[in-house]
C-alpha cells in the first residue's frame, strides 16, 4: 500500500545544507495503523509531508499503490492527492465562513461532484463522526474535539486510498484527545483505512499495534506491540 524505500530529504538555506530524514524504509499494508513517534525536530512532519506528496525527497522514492509519487508530474500529482489522500492537520484548518457541512463536501467541490451528492456523503460523514446534528454550525460554534471530527469527515470524504494525520490531539486535551484516537481507529477498522498518525505523545503511540520511532531524522525502530486499552 505504502512504501517508503532508501528516502532522504535535507533543506537547503542559502549555502547551508542541513540533511532532515536519512534512509528511512518501511512499508505499512493496505489497512493498517501506523503511528510515527518522535520528539520535536525529529522530521516527523517532513516525513509525512514527502509521503502525502507536499513536497519532494531529495534522495528515495515513496510508493502510494505501487506508484512513485515523487516521479508524478504537477498535474497528476495533484489529481492523485486530491483522490488519493486524506489529510488530518494538528490545528484542524477548517474555513471560517464556510458551515461545517461546506467544509466536509469542500473537496467534493474540487472533483466537480453535484451538490445534492457532496451533501449526502458529507452528512453521513458527519454522522459517522459523532457529530450527525452540527453540519448547520460554523466551526467556531464548536469544541475542538468537534473541530477535528469535521477535519477528519473532510479527510475521508473522497473516499482515499491512505489518511495522513500530523499530531490530530496536538490541541487537545487528554480526555478528548482518547476520543479522537478512538475515532480512528474506529474508523481504520471498519472502513479498513490506512492511517499513518504523527505524534510525540507516547501515550497515542501506545494505542496503536503498530510504532515508527524516528529520532533525529532517522528510524531507530519500528515496533509492533499489544495494543494499551484507555
Ligand atoms: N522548510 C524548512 N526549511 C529548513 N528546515 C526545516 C524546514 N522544515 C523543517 N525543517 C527542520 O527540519 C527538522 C525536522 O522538522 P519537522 O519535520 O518539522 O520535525 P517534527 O515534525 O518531528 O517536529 C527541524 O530541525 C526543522 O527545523
Ligand atoms: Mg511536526
Amino acid at each position: 500500500m505504502l512504501a517508503v524505500r532508501g528516502l532522504s530529504h535535507s533543506f537547503t538555506n542559502g549555502t547551508e545544507t542541513t540533511p532532515v530524514l536519512q534512509q528511512i524504509d518501511f512499508e505499512v499494508e493496505a489497512g493498517g495503523l501506523v503511528s510515527l513517534l518522535g520528539s520535536s525536530g525529529s522530521g516527523k512532519s517532513t516525513l509525512l509531508n514527502l509521503m502525502a506528496g507536499l513536497m519532494k525527497p531529495t534522495t528515495g522514492s515513496i510508493l502510494i499503490n505501487g506508484e512513485a509519487i515523487e516521479r508524478m508530474n504537477e498535474n497528476r500529482l495533484a489529481e492523485f492527492r486530491r483522490s488519493q489522500i486524506g489529510f488530518i492537520f494538528q490545528s484542524y484548518e477548517l474555513i471560517p465562513h464556510l458551515t461545517v457541512r461546506e467544509n466536509v463536501e469542500l473537496p467534493l467541490v474540487f472533483q466537480g461532484v453535484r451538490p445534492k451528492v457532496r451533501r449526502e456523503k458529507a452528512d453521513s460523514l458527519l454522522t459517522r463522526v459523532g457529530i450527525g446534528d452540527k453540519g448547520a454550525l460554523f466551526p467556531s460554534q464548536l469544541s475542538g474535539g468537534q473541530q477535528q471530527r469535521v477535519s477528519i469527515a473532510r479527510s475521508l470524504v473522497t473516499e482515499p486510498a491512505i489518511v495522513f494525520a500530523d499530531e490530530p490531539t496536538g490541541n487537545l486535551d487528554t480526555k478528548t484527545e482518547e476520543e479522537i484516537i478512538a475515532l480512528l481507529l474506529e474508523l481504520n477498522g471498519t472502513l479498513g483505512l490506512t492511517f499513518v498518525i504523527v505524534t510525540h505523545e507516547l501515550e497515542v503511540a501506545k494505542r496503536t499495534r503498530r510504532v515508527i520511532h524516528l529520532r533525529d531524522g532517522r528510524l531507530v525502530e519500528d515496533r509492533r506491540q499489544e495494543v494499551t486499552p484507555p
